[in-house]
């Protein structure tokens, strides 16, 4: 929701980022805020002429609350109004030996990236499934999932999946014989994206950065490869998704640039969950959950010392993906320095 006083702070750029509906109020009003993406809305009307708002036969302060009806109706209508998230808290339930988890609470605030280590088999998966579900002792875990303090309502536990998480997950089956582009245009009208053709080609080219061998609108959504289909998953999220929170599982695995994936993914207003097996995507997260037979058992904080490791990590990673490179091409390798 948004109220009156928003529209003193916030920027029309931010606004329309954060509610891209608005720009066909702005349209209907025919107000034009091409070159006042970096002013208030407030200002904005500022700087027009009383005598202006005459011939358009408006009132700043009816225009006002107008838009913020405006952007209020849509919120609700789109189902997004439950939206805010600021924090999730998770309450320990059991291992798979029944025995309680070794933490008392853990929040975790917007804009906060956690990662999830530990063995293969080890409830990394589960994790994220409790979030996903808002698990409240109903899962094998006996977890909690509170979101902003509270046991979140029956009608937003059951929009969790298509609204309040995104979920990117090891397996991704598309059922649908569509193409790329039709699959695309189904996800732009279900979020009303004004702009769809536009949006559309953003998410294929971002897509297509992330995977190594390019596809274009045309091809199937059921030609595509594991690490096509994922780098079209994370893309059409990264760039469509309102949810507050993304979970993603074992990115590593799917044969695309994994940290450029993250980067699109992560942004200031949500909160990201990652499975991993790769030490640099554990460390770039705040925390890392360790889970040990079926529990969380430590949660350890990224310290100064380990985000020094992360650059020689990273600087690790390059050398790797560049071998890669080369030995796919047919190239042959020589020893560096
Ligand atoms: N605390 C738990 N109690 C009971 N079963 C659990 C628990 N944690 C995980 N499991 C089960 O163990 C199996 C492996 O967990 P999973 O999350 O898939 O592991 P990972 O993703 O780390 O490889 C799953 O069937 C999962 O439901
Ligand atoms: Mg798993």
């Amino acid at each position: 929701m948004i109220e009156i006083k928003d529209l003193e702070v916030m920027t029309i750029g931010d606004m329309e980022k954060k509610y891209p509906f608005v720009l066909s109020f702005l349209e209907n009003n025919k107000l034009d805020t091409t070159n006042f993406k970096e002013t208030t809305f407030n200002d904005y009307l500022e700087q027009f002429h009383p005598d202006e708002f005459e011939e358009l036969a408006l009132d700043k302060e009816q225009i006002k609350k107008n838009l913020v009806v405006f952007v209020n109706q849509m919120l609700s209508f789109l189902g997004m109004d439950k939206d805010t998230v600021e924090s999730i808290t998770i309450l320990p339930g059991v291992d798979k030996n029944g025995k309680r988890e070794n933490f008392d609470e853990l929040t975790i605030n917007k804009s906060e990236i956690i990662s999830i280590v530990g063995p293969t088999g080890s409830g990394k998966s589960r994790l994220l499934a409790d979030i996903e579900w808002a698990a409240n002792k109903d899962t094998p875990t006996m977890r909690t999932l509170l979101v902003n303090g509270e046991i979140p309502d029956h009608g937003n536990r059951f929009s969790t999946s298509n609204k309040m998480v995104a979920q990117l997950s090891q397996n991704m089956n598309f059922v649908m014989d569509l193409s790329v582009r039709e699959f695309l245009e189904l996800h732009a009208q279900s979020r009303m994206v004004e702009n769809p053709g536009e949006v559309i080609q953003r998410i294929v080219e971002a897509a297509n950065e992330l995977a190594g061998e390019k596809f274009d609108m045309d091809t199937p959504v059921t030609g595509l490869s594991g690490g096509q289909s994922r780098a079209l998953m994370i893309a059409d999220t990264a760039i469509l998704s309102t949810s507050p929170i993304v979970l993603i599982d074992e990115i590593e695995n799917a044969g695309i640039d994994r940290k450029r994936a993250l980067n699109l993914l992560v942004n200031e207003e949500k909160i990201v969950l990652m499975a991993t097996h790769d030490p640099s995507l554990a460390l770039i997260a705040d925390k890392r959950i360790i889970i040990k037979n079926g529990g969380i058992h430590k949660i350890i904080e990224t310290d100064e010392n380990e985000k020094v490791i992360l650059k020689d990590l990273e600087q690790m990673d390059l050398i790797i993906n560049e071998m890669r490179a080369r030995l796919r091409s047919g190239e042959t390798l020589e020893k560096i320095d």
